[in-house]
């Protein structure tokens, strides 16, 4: 008998080059799993200009376009298809604030306040939405499905 039915959510988090060489890896992924997520699916991969220009295809207009396509093909990045309920907000708010800066003394135990710099080198990324969700999981995972519902049987 089906009692209850709860949607999980997916996500995209990856993990940017400033994160990997400063080896935060391990201890991103121990927060990820303490918080309730689980991890889908992962790869590590270079970007090249082409491919991180489109993935920040939104951002084009911005005066920061060309540094942010620059650091982020400096290195490779790990990206993650991360399942929970409520995943993409959880998500968010474990990564804290886009300034890691900011995130230092507003949210203090975010990731971004571990192990990130400053707007640019933030450490990791989050989709903001489950449109966001759906195309950056497919630009990495190209058969991976976005969307879930699980059924509790009790
Ligand atoms: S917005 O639209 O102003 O809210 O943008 P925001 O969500 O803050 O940032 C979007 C992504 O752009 C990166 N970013 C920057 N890169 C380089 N230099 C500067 N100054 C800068 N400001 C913002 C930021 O890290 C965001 O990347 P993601 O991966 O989406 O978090």
């Amino acid at each position: 008998r089906i009692c209850g039915a709860v949607e999980m959510e997916r996500t995209l988090a990856m993990i940017k080059p400033d994160g990997l060489s400063g080896n935060y890896t391990k201890e991103i992924k121990e927060a990820i799993l303490e918080s309730g997520f689980d991890i889908i699916e992962e790869a590590v991969v270079l970007l090249d200009a082409e491919r991180a220009s489109l993935f920040y295809a939104e951002h084009a207009a911005r005066s920061f376009f060309d540094s942010l396509v620059k650091y982020m093909t400096s290195g490779p990045v790990h990206a993650m298809v991360l399942e929970r309920y409520d995943a993409i907000t959880h998500w968010r708010a474990l990564i804290g604030p886009t300034d890691a800066r900011k995130a230092k003394t507003s949210h203090p135990n975010s990731i971004r306040a571990m192990c990130g710099l400053d707007s640019e080198k933030n450490c990791v990324h989050g989709s903001d939405s489950l449109q966001s969700a759906a195309r950056e999981i497919s630009f990495f995972f190209k058969d991976v499905k976005s969307e879930t519902v699980e059924h509790d049987e009790l």
